[in-house]
C-alpha cells in the first residue's frame, strides 16, 4: 500500500468502504435485510435505503431489519448509539458491520450490549480495493432485549474464505 492510499484508509477521509457482497449475501441469508441507512443510490444494498442528504441517523428504522455499514469517521460512535437505540423498538434488528475497535467507550457503551458479535478471521477487502483494510472488521447484531455477556459463547469467529 502506498503512502497516500495509507494516509486516505486510516483517515476519516473516506467514508465509503462497501461491504464486500459474497459477506452481505452471506448475512442477508441469515438476517433478511429490509433497510439500508447509510447509502448511496449507487452502493444500497437494500430496496430501501437512507443517502447523507435524508440523513439515516434521523429517520426512525423501526419495524425494519436494517444492515448498516457506517461511515467510519469520527461520527461512527452516533450510528453505533442509533443502532443500540433502534433496536429497543419491536421487531426492528440492527445488523453493524465496524471496525473492531474493542478498546473505544461506544464498544463498551453499545457494542457489549449486542445480542451477537461475530469477530472477522483477516482482514476484509473493502469495495474494489485490491488490498486488505488496515483494520480488523466486527459484525454486531443489536436485537430487543439482549445483552451480550463478557465471554458470551455467541462471541464467534466468522471466517471470510
Ligand atoms: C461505508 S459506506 C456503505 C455503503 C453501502 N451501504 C455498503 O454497505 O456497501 C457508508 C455510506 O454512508 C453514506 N452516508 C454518509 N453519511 C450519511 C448519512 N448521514 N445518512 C445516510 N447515509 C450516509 C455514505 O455516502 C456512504 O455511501
Amino acid at each position: 500500500m502506498n503512502k497516500k492510499t495509507q494516509q486516505v484508509m486510516f483517515s476519516s477521509k473516506t467514508s465509503e468502504w462497501g461491504t464486500p457482497q459474497k459477506l452481505y449475501d452471506m448475512l442477508d441469508s441469515i438476517y433478511g435485510f429490509t433497510l439500508d441507512p447509510c447509502a448511496t443510490a449507487e452502493n444500497s444494498k437494500c430496496k430501501e435505503y437512507f443517502t447523507k442528504e435524508e440523513d439515516g441517523l434521523n429517520k426512525t428504522w423501526k419495524g425494519h431489519t436494517v444492515f448498516m455499514n457506517p461511515p467510519y469517521g469520527r461520527d461512527i460512535k452516533k450510528w453505533i448509539k442509533k443502532a443500540h437505540e433502534e433496536s429497543k423498538s419491536r421487531g426492528t434488528t440492527v445488523v453493524c458491520l465496524i471496525p473492531s475497535r474493542t478498546d473505544t467507550k461506544y464498544w463498551h457503551d453499545y457494542c457489549m450490549k449486542a445480542e451477537k458479535i461475530y469477530f472477522v478471521k483477516g482482514r476484509l477487502k473493502f469495495g474494489d480495493a485490491t488490498n486488505s483494510a488496515p483494520f480488523p472488521s466486527a459484525i454486531v447484531v443489536f436485537r430487543r432485549g439482549s445483552w451480550l455477556r463478557l465471554f458470551n459463547p455467541k462471541a464467534i469467529t466468522l471466517c471470510q474464505n
